[in-house]
């Protein structure tokens, strides 16, 4: 295993993909960012250096577990302080399995600005890779907007709320054309599969999150369970370690929601839905389902596609359903043969999706729709599972914590 190091700085730059000529988030003057080849077993070592004159930055490496480096995940808000500007932070982690992966900024709207690239990790020297190809090609799909993403990220969140609406055009590897705005929706993700293990028969908890689109004092979100993700100014990781218990609500959101009573297909008329930064406590080295559950949002006869991500963790699909999860028929119908095991998982408009993980990797987590604006406003979970054996803090994530 060798330390594979990048320096890295991340700065706007004019760039026309599609013709259309805008400031794009690049980094070292590329968007999407460089590659990085690494080997199984290799140490990334990567120095980011934000270049960007007003804004802060946070960089998420998608699917790689982050074992024993929970600070490497680059989640603002929960495993890092942001990188302020002029700033130079290092990430320092191992890639524990082939495959291709991404990493991207996890901080307001800033993949949709074109910050983001990919890992790709090959298999150890002397070991046969399980497939058999003639090439392997590399494509990372994203959504492509001319309007600014300070422009989006106001109208996402002002009373006088703006939806991002369709993008101008699709990128493929962070090239398009523009008017090719016909063509599917696709997002920035990637899955990771593995073909061996087998879930646990039975799990130790579960949480059902009701997905829904709110009005909270009027602002545009989406809630789980009726709250609405907002990240705290102390990261969780660092509030947990150092026993901040002001740093966010103590008292964890809700595993389920009142299923009875409430009606997936109509506009919801969520009254009690709030803004809060609380998050899950989950017993380290269980097994743990989630079930989620889709809805109507404002809008009549509507609900959406959301693609669901989980840091820290794969999760085993064990379903999918139409209408409303039945926690007396459904998990029958369970897959736990052979289920997929990945990272990233749609949940689809009026339906449900039923995943199982292993609680294993101690730190704090997010679990969000990795549709951009809908984290933005409100889409996602956190979990800390085994953060006592989390290992001493680099100082180095702490830059936004007052000693
Ligand atoms: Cu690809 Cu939370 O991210
Ligand atoms: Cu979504």
């Amino acid at each position: 295993a060798k330390n594979n190091f990048s320096q890295w700085e991340v700065k706007y730059a004019y760039k026309s993909p599609d013709c259309f000529k805008k400031l794009a988030m690049t980094i070292n003057g590329e968007s999407p960012g460089p590659t990085i080849y690494a080997q199984q077993g290799d140490t990334i070592v990567v120095n980011l250096t934000n270049s960007l004159p007003t804004e802060n930055v946070a960089l998420h490496w998608h699917g790689i577990r982050q074992i024993g480096t929970p600070w490497s995940d680059g989640t603002e808000g929960v495993t890092q302080c942001p990188i302020m500007p002029g700033d130079t932070f290092t990430y320092k982690f191992v890639v524990d399995r082939a495959g291709t992966y991404l990493y991207h900024a996890h901080y307001g709207l800033q993949i949709s600005a074109g910050l983001y690239g990919f890992i790709i990790v090959s298999v150890p020297d002397g070991v046969p890779e399980p497939f058999v190809y003639d090439h392997d090609r590399s494509i990372i799909l994203n959504d492509w907007y001319h309007a600014s993403t300070y422009e989006q990220a106001t109208g996402l969140s002002s009373i006088d709320y703006r939806w991002v609406g369709e993008p101008q055009s699709l990128l493929i590897n962070g090239r398009g054309r523009f008017n090719c705005s016909e063509l599917a929706q696709s997002r920035a993700i990637k899955a990771h599969h593995d073909f061996v293990d087998k879930p646990p028969p039975r799990s130790d908890r579960v949480i059902v999150l009701l997905n829904t689109q709110n009005l909270i004092d009027g602002y545009h979100r989406w809630s789980l369970n009726n709250r609405s993700l907002v990240l705290p100014h102390t990261p969780y990781l660092i509030a947990l370690k150092e026993n901040f218990i002001d740093a966010f609500d103590q008292n964890p959101p809700p595993d389920s929601y009142d299923i009875h009573n409430y009606d997936i297909f109509s506009v919801p008329d969520n009254v009690n839905a709030t803004s809060s930064n609380a998050i899950y406590r989950i017993s380290f080295n269980t097994t743990v389902d989630i079930i989620l559950q889709n809805a109507n949002t404002m809008i009549p006869n509507h609900s959406e596609t959301h693609p669901w991500h989980m840091h820290g963790h794969d999760f085993w699909v064990l379903g999918y359903g139409m209408n409303k999860f039945d926690k007396e028929k459904d998990p029958a119908t369970y897959n736990l043969d052979d289920p997929i095991m990945k990272n990233t998982v749609p949940l689809y408009p009026y339906g449900w999706t039923a995943l199982r993980f292993r609680v294993d990797n101690p730190g704090v987590w997010i679990f969000h729709c990795h549709i951009e604006p809908h984290l933005f406003m409100g889409m996602g979970i956190v979990f800390e599972a085994g953060v006592e054996m989390v290992g001493t803090l680099p100082t180095s994530i702490m830059g936004c914590v007052r000693s």
